[in-house]
């Protein structure tokens, strides 16, 4: 089996590693490299369990090759969180009740964060347009909706 040198740049620290042609990038994360908060679920790009962010985009890293992500700046819902303080997204998540069982909550955030980079006054449905490649089957989603909400009106607040 051919394998191929790669680096991925995970939340800032540079990892070399082979992998084979097959290896899906959500794989390289979890198994060679141990960045777990990357769910599998479905692996067909629809429950957006494993979302990560690539170069600044927020993608399904069970859709992608590991060996596409050569040299790639990747953040995982590990990066989050600065000096093991939670970040305000991951706050508003605890305190809106944003999640229950947690499987969907790391590719969640990661959407939702890429999202409020550069969302300005969302309605809620805009909100629920967002996030709506991330599926949960517990909450409802109107937690997790107020706690994107609630970010954005702290982000606000700490502005004026
Ligand atoms: S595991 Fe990737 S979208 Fe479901
Ligand atoms: S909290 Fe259980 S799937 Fe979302």
């Amino acid at each position: 089996m051919t394998e191929h040198e790669i680096t991925l740049s995970v939340n800032g620290t540079d990892h070399e590693l082979a992998v084979e042609s097959r290896t899906l990038l959500v794989t390289a994360l979890r198994e060679e490299l141990g960045y777990t908060g990357a769910n599998v679920g479905c692996e067909t790009a629809r429950c957006g369990a494993c979302t990560v962010r690539v170069d600044g985009e927020a993608i399904k890293s069970c859709m992608r090759f590991a060996v596409q992500s050569d040299g790639a700046e990747i953040e995982t819902v590990e990066g989050l969180a600065e000096n093991g303080d939670l970040a305000p997204l991951q706050e508003q998540f605890q305190e809106n009740h944003g999640l229950q069982c947690g499987f969907c909550t790391p590719g969640m955030l990661m959407t939702a964060d890429t999202y409020l980079k550069d969302a300005d006054d969302p309605s809620r449905e805009e909100i629920r347009e967002a996030i709506e490649g991330n599926l949960c089957r517990c909450t409802g989603y109107h937690n997790i909706v107020d706690a994107i909400e609630a970010t954005l009106e702290q982000r606000e607040a700490s502005h004026e």
